[in-house]
């Protein structure tokens, strides 16, 4: 292998504090960025730390015994993250979901998930609250989730054979608990979950056929993503990413696909269903095939700054205007500035960039 891993035992990014705008202004849930995307998906990581060192996002050799994860005082409460979240719904948000890390390692979520969920978009609808989860503490938690308002769930399954599942993990977690995990939340009556699997070629390709034919016909959405270059620290080599075309080649050959209409302007993965009725697979095809030019995404970190790019290198460090006691109206314009200077859209131009980001924020930092 040709890994070039840096040895880190913290991570420290650069952020800054957004000026309040002079100019103050309620927000009407009209934004859009430079480019014209609306602001629709705010995606929230809970928490840095994780049980699991799945390779490709949070490798030992550097998030190891020695590594240093935010100190509790530096994340933002619930409160805070509540009170961020309503000012984005505000500008237009319509989805929230929890990420981390392990967004079920941190303490008492089921309490966030309650207060998310009493949020109502201006005109009154209920929000999309989804989480992203490794699934190894659903069958404990599956049904608080539900009953705190938790509505849909993501859960990351790299394979079933559970040599390659521990393999990718490497934490020797058994893929039987998960899938307990994901029975548990199946009874719990969530309206949709899904499952991504991240393909890494000569890792877990041959997994692809095994997870097809065995979510087939059942309510589970299974999503296989390319593997991406997200973060410094997984090694990230264009030759383990298997094409998501490669992976639909390989499906439509057993079990015939046909393509079907996305759920909303901007979704991550294409959506394609089996011709004789066995449900639905997606792919996420963001290396081949970048999906920048709808992104409504933004990113807010465990420690509260705002990323505008899943590849942004710098944070906008909203927490020090929490704790500056700024108001709501001016928190909202500082949203709304930062939203209209925003132009990124790395993955299409990954390919044209002479040289990568020398630091990119790692994911299980900035949310999934
Ligand atoms: P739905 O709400 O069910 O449509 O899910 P989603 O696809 O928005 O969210 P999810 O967290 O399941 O995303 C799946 C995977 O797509 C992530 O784990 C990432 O690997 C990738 N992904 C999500 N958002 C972005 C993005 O904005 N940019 C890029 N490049 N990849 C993304
Ligand atoms: N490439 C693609 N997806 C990744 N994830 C984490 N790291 C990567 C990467 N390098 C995604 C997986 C996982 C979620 C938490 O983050 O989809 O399910
Ligand atoms: Fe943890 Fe998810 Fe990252 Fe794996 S992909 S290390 S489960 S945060
Ligand atoms: Fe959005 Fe950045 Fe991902 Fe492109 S690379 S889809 S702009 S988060």
């Amino acid at each position: 292998m040709n890994h070039k891993i840096i040895q880190v035992a913290s991570y420290h990014y650069p952020n800054a504090v957004p000026a309040v705008p002079q100019r103050l202004e309620p927000p009407d849930g009209l934004l859009t960025d430079a480019r014209g995307r609306p602001l629709r998906d705010l995606r929230i990581s809970v928490t840095d730390r994780c049980n699991f060192r799945c390779t490709y996002c949070m490798p030992k050799a550097v998030f190891g015994k020695d590594f240093v994860f935010r100190p509790h005082a530096s994340l933002l409460s619930f409160e805070e993250i509540t009170r961020l979240a309503s000012l984005f719904v505000a500008h237009g948000v319509e989805k929230l979901r929890l990420t981390g890390g392990e967004p079920l390692l941190r303490k008492d979520i089921e309490r966030l998930i309650a207060q998310l969920s009493a949020l109502r978009t201006p005109d009154g609808r209920e929000l999309d609250l989804t989480l992203t989860t490794n699934g190894s503490l659903l069958a404990k938690k599956a049904r608080s989730l539900r009953d705190a308002g938790l509505k849909r769930l993501t859960i990351s399954l790299d394979a079933l054979d559970d040599a390659v599942f521990r393999q990718m993990n490497d934490v020797d977690y058994p893929v039987a608990s998960v899938l307990h995990g994901l029975e548990v939340a199946q009874q719990a009556g969530f309206d949709a979950i899904k499952l991504n699997m991240v393909v890494r070629r000569g890792v877990n390709e041959r997994e692809i056929l095994p997870m097809a034919r065995h979510f087939k016909g059942t309510p589970f959405i299974v999503r296989f993503i390319e593997y991406m270059d997200v973060g410094s620290s997984n090694g990230w080599n264009l030759a383990e990413v298997l094409p998501s075309a490669e992976v639909l080649r390989v499906i439509d050959a057993e079990m015939p696909l046909e393509r079907i209409d996305a759920n909303y302007a901007g979704e991550t993965a294409e959506r394609w269903r089996y011709r004789d009725g066995g449900g639905e697979i997606g792919v996420i095809a963001s290396v081949t095939h970048a999906f920048c030019s709808d992104c409504s995404r933004v990113r807010l970190s465990t420690d509260g700054k705002l990323y505008t790019c899943l590849f942004a290198t710098q944070g906008h460090d909203l927490r020090a205007l929490l704790r500056a006691g700024r108001s709501d109206i001016e928190i909202a314009s500082v949203l709304a500035q930062l939203w209209r200077m925003r132009d990124d859209r790395y993955s299409e131009l990954r390919a044209s960039l002479a040289n990568t980001p020398a630091k990119k924020i790692e994911m299980s930092y900035i949310g999934g």
